[in-house]
């Protein structure tokens, strides 16, 4: 979909439209034409290399999404019951959902007020004898403090999973994000900073994982074909979408390039709207890529985080609400999990925070109506 050309006042913004022209079509058309669409096709093994390359992996191995990439790279790692495994609340279900099908358990810690990133102090108050995993996300564009983390895991003899899903691009004091732990995870849906519309991938170093990994993900088929010692899944990606990928990751370091040019005009434009918390700009060890562009309604606001949406939707606007944390999740307390959970940073981030339109081809036209219908809101709302 292109929205060149249309009025800016009166087209609706998206919250998020890929950007499909580079190589996109001239890559599936090779697909099509030479027949291969399957996941046996030559773009899945050159994705695979070209991401493995791009974040100084030995292995990459595509899947359908970064949800099944989770749940493979939980799997490879034999964790399951009595295992736990230490998580940010404040992220999507795939990473808890992953964990909890592997029979571990997962124990949350609040995310950080100013980064939303998980709280990396608090994480080495949960390490008990059963602890056998950090699970690390980085959140909305800003990467997790990593050094900490990967002290402790050292130290307490722990594997760190790293979620890099909406970090794709990102750096952490230079170092890619997707090289961190013993093994990465990425998504790959319209949102991220390279899609193929549905798809994911794993990222290690480690041989005998990563041949776990492709077995996990391929039904765990054997030499002798339909003879299985261990379950596993259809995980596949098809060649279809990793030519997707591969032409978007061509235009990587551009995609990230115009993110970050994004959030700086947005930060901008929002300079004189106290009433609206902006993501951080930089960090010691990263710069911000506004993978999202997050906001959060100070207190005296008197509005939530769903009413701003809704009157910004009235007013053409696409808004996402933040996460909602884990150990609020009604399918996991039902499951008796964080029952003495206590991380009230993460719960007033759901019921404060949203996102603007992010798309990584947003005009400066089209930020400028946003802040203008965000500050109108704002006011009316003040004046109610
Ligand atoms: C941090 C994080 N991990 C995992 C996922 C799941 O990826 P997918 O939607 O491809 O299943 C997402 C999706 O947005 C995500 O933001």
């Amino acid at each position: 979909m292109s929205s060149v050309n249309v009025d800016v006042q009166s087209s609706f913004v998206p919250v998020n439209e890929p950007l499909l022209d580079g190589n996109e079509k001239a890559y599936l058309c090779q697909c099509v034409e030479t027949g291969w669409i399957s996941s046996e096709g030559p773009f899945v093994t050159r994705l695979e290399e070209g991401m493995a390359a791009r974040t100084g992996r030995r292995h990459g191995i595509a899947v359908c999404n970064g949800s099944a990439a989770l749940e493979v790279a939980v799997a490879a790692l034999d964790l399951g019951p009595g295992d736990e495994v230490i998580m940010p609340t404040f992220t999507i279900i795939s990473c808890a959902a992953a964990i909890v099908r592997s029979g571990a358990i997962p124990v949350v810690v609040d995310a950080d007020p100013a980064t939303w990133n998980m709280n990396v102090d608090q994480v080495a108050q949960k390490i008990t004898p059963r602890t056998r995993a950090i699970m690390v996300v980085h959140i909305y564009g800003l990467p997790v403090d990593m050094e900490p983390i990967l002290t402790l895991a050292e130290r307490h003899d722990l594997y760190v999973i790293e979620d890099a899903a909406e970090a794709i691009g990102q750096n952490y004091y230079g170092r890619p994000c997707g090289s961190f732990g013993d093994i990465s995870v990425l998504s790959f849906y319209p949102n991220k900073h390279v899609t193929t519309g549905e798809g994911g991938m794993v990222l290690t170093n480690d041989d005998e994982l990563a041949t776990r990994c492709r077995s996990l993900r391929n039904l765990c088929f054997q030499e002798r074909r339909f003879v299985h010692d261990e379950l596993g899944w259809n995980f596949r990606m098809s060649n279809l979408q990793a030519a997707v990928g591969v032409a978007q990751l061509e235009r990587l370091d551009e995609f990230v390039e115009r993110k970050r040019r994004m959030g700086q005009f947005y930060s901008e434009l929002l300079a004189d709207i106290p009433e609206l918390q902006t993501p951080v700009v930089e960090t010691p060890y990263a710069r911000n890529v506004y993978w999202v562009y997050g906001v959060v309604l100070r207190n005296d606001v008197p509005l939530t985080a769903l009413e701003a949406m809704r009157s910004l939707a009235a007013e053409g606007i696409g808004t996402r609400p933040f996460f909602f944390p884990m150990h609020e999740q009604p399918v996991l307390r039902r499951a008796q999990l964080f029952q003495d959970a206590a991380c009230p940073v993460a719960e007033r981030l759901a019921r404060r925070g949203f996102y603007l339109p992010s798309s990584i081809g947003l005009r400066e036209e089209q930020m400028v109506r946003v802040v203008e219908s965000c500050r109108r809101i704002l006011r009316a709302a003040a004046a109610a």
